[in-house]
């Protein structure tokens, strides 16, 4: 077992068609824990620090823009292998890649509006759920049990 966090988004477009229950479900079933939850609408520099790789790009504008258009859900999961287990369960970024089955391959309608982010490796977890979450906002799957 090698327990992993990592952290998931559900990106405007997701809050908007009502997918928030339907997502988090999924997760939940799969036996993912959600230690960290909260929905915000993001400002532009954390939006650009948030996707900070991909200043420069042809698409970084439509992108920000996108992203701080609408209230997102920030989510925190853990679980064994949760990187490479949740980034399966999501899909392909490009929905005509994403397998049926798959978040994206059900709901995403382009590689923009494509319903959640999920961090692609553990390094980028770190950061990416540290700008959203403090570690005294994160509750263990020890506490939950006994909720
Ligand atoms: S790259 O260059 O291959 O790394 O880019 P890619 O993996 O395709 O996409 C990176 C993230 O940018 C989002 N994206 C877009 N958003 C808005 N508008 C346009 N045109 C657009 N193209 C790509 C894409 O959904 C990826 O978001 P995340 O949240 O990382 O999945």
């Amino acid at each position: 077992m090698s327990i992993q966090r990592t952290f998931v988004m559900i990106k405007p477009d997701g809050v908007r068609r009502n997918l928030i229950g339907e997502i988090i479900s999924r997760f939940e079933k799969r036996g993912l824990k959600i230690i960290g939850l909260k929905m915000v609408k993001i400002d532009r520099p954390t939006a650009e620090r948030l996707y900070e790789e991909h200043k420069g790009k042809s698409f970084f504008e439509e992108l920000i823009s996108y992203i701080t258009s609408g209230p997102v859900v920030c989510m925190v999961i853990e679980g064994d292998e949760a990187v490479s287990v949740v980034r399966k369960m999501i899909g392909n970024t490009d929905p005509k890649e994403a397998p049926p089955g798959t978040i994206r391959g059900d709901y995403a309608l382009s590689k923009a509006e494509n319903v959640i982010h999920a961090s692609d490796s553990e390094e980028k977890a770190k950061r990416e759920m540290s700008i959203f979450f403090k570690e005294e906002e994160l509750v263990t799957p020890l506490a939950q049990v006994h909720m």
